[in-house]
């Protein structure tokens, strides 16, 4: 097997005193969240603890139904758990109001979904912008932020193009573009490749290698073991409890970075 053992599960390790304290993106202890129905109560997330340093790559993987959106949409402040606490730097999002929470989301999360969720209407520039608009910044210097982000994901060639008009990995890294304007504490993807095809997918994985090289955190939902192999740690929920939490070695991540680049040689080859 290609992963080693756990870190950073609840309780959190005691850290030595020669060792500097780990900061955390986030920090989440028996996190509950039930959804009430007329006739049933779907106990979605039933005590889920674990921490997230800076700079972690975590993707979260387990079935259909066990919890994963679940919890990136409390990580992503789009809704609030039933119990227990989730720390976002040092604020607990678990007794935030609604617009405290609203606040926060559009100051400090990066979202990519799996649908890209652009605004059709919108170019690419000012797509990215989106998340500026709803904290009323909107002027040259944020156009140019925006430029820049449209550059490094590779769309300085399509800054006025609608999202009608790119590929869908291209709307992707629009995405992932918009995600960083807000400089976030993370960016949070859930299926950012379940769309794309093999090329686009090893396309788009290798932007969240060089932003996580950059020092950015990640957490990506994946059903996929090779999208999974790409992270530095592979969360499992199963029933909505964390089941596993193990991190990949190196080795494993080199390993399936090279299978991907052989595949995606292949087929442009082939074309
Ligand atoms: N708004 C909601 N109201 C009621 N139940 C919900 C709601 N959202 C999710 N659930 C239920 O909570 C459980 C977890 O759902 P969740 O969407 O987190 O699963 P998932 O792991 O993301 O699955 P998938 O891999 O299919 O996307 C499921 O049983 C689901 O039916
Ligand atoms: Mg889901």
């Amino acid at each position: 097997m290609s992963v080693t053992d756990a870190y950073g599960t609840s309780p959190a390790p005691a850290s030595k005193s020669t060792e500097s304290p780990k900061r955390f993106a986030t920090s989440i202890r028996d996190l509950k969240k039930e959804y009430v129905l007329k006739s049933e109560t779907v106990r979605a997330l039933r005590g889920v603890s674990f921490d997230v340093p800076e700079g972690d790559y975590v993707a979260i993987m387990g079935p259909s139904g066990s919890g994963k959106s679940t919890l990136l949409n409390m990580l992503g402040c789009l809704d609030q758990p039933t119990s227990g606490s989730l720390m976002l730097g040092d604020d607990d999002i678990s007794t935030m109001s609604d617009d405290q929470l609203a606040d926060i989301r559009s100051r400090r999360i990066g979202f990519v979904f799996q649908s890209y969720n652009l605004i059709q209407q919108l170019s690419v520039v000012e797509n990215i912008q989106v998340p500026l608009y709803y904290q009323g910044k909107l002027g040259p210097k944020q156009r140019e932020r925006a430029v820049e982000l449209a550059k490094q994901v590779g769309l300085g060639d399509r800054l006025d193009h609608r999202p009608t008009q790119l590929s869908g990995g291209q709307q992707q890294r629009v995405a992932i573009a918009r995600s960083l304007v807000n400089d976030p504490f993370f960016v949070l993807a859930d299926e950012p490749t379940g769309n794309l095809d093999s090329i686009t997918t090893d396309e788009i994985l290798a932007i969240f290698d060089k932003l996580n090289a950059e020092g950015r955190t990640i957490i990506l939902v994946t059903h996929e073991d090779d999208v999974a192999l790409r992270a530095k740690r592979i969360v499992r929920l199963k029933d909505g409890m964390l089941h596993t939490d193990e991190l990949v070695e190196e080795s494993a991540r080199e390993a399936v970075r090279a299978k991907h680049a052989i595949a995606v040689a292949e087929l442009k080859a082939r074309e």
